[in-house]
């Protein structure tokens, strides 16, 4: 069974999709991590993003790898453990921009569809309800209030990044996700947006707990629509 998670930023999905794929002894794959595993690439190798022919030369060599580690996941580039500098300023300020790439979708796009052959998995991301599985069995669509989720975003990066964080405020916290789910939101391929068939939860007044217990009842609720 296919289930996709698809939602805002800070909506919690990671978390909620780590914590679902436990409860139910699947897989889980965060596909924000390639994007921004990409971004790490083009960074490093001063790709401009304006230059088609620099991407499709950064995209047809991107080696990228997941490597287990005291049950964490680590993500590789080249075989460097960028698992911590992919969450940074540097990143996070240029992903959005680099997955409008149609290129770029359409290679990471192959690499999740192979990924999902033959398993149980849960794929959280922007497009994965709508584009990359249309038929997955269960779609879940997380929203949230904006202030919610950039308190949730302030918290998580001045943890992460004590120092690199330290001056950064609710406001500004604000404004970068707002500004990410415009872009996300109005590209022209795969846009972020809730599938027709998926169960829209608004996560602003629940806990990671709460959340999963709301997707095991749209689960279940499954197999009562089945043998209808
Ligand atoms: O979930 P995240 O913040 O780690 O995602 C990073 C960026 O990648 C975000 O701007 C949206 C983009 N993304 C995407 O376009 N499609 C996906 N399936 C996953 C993420």
């Amino acid at each position: 069974m296919i289930i996709t998670i698809d939602g805002m930023i800070a909506t919690g999905k990671s978390t909620i999709a780590k914590k679902l794929a436990k409860e139910l002894g699947y897989i889980f794959f965060d596909t924000g991590a390639m994007y921004r595993c990409f971004t790490f690439l083009c960074l490093k190798r001063n790709v401009n993003l304006e230059d088609k022919a620099q991407i499709l030369e950064a995209i047809n060599h991107f080696k990228f790898n997941i490597k287990f580690q005291h049950g964490e996941k680590h993500y590789l580039v080249d075989s460097e453990d960028v698992s911590e500098i992919i969450r940074g300023a540097g990143v996070t300020s240029l992903v959005s921009q680099v997955a409008t790439i149609p290129e770029v979708r359409e290679k990471l796009v192959g690499i999740q569809r192979q990924w999902a052959v033959g398993v149980n998995a849960i794929f959280e991301g922007r497009d994965m309800g709508t584009v990359v599985f249309p038929k997955a069995e269960l779609k879940i669509f997380l929203t949230g209030r904006p202030e919610v989720r950039a308190t949730r975003r302030l918290a998580e990066l001045k943890t992460r990044f004590p120092e690199e964080m330290k001056d950064l405020t609710l406001d500004q916290a604000l404004e970068d996700i707002n500004r990410r789910d415009v872009i996300d939101s109005t590209r022209e391929i795969s846009p972020l947006k809730k599938a027709d068939d998926a169960f829209a939860i608004d996560t602003s007044e629940l806990t990671p707990d709460e959340i999963v217990m709301k997707i095991l009842e749209c689960k279940d609720s499954l197999k009562g629509r089945k043998s209808s």
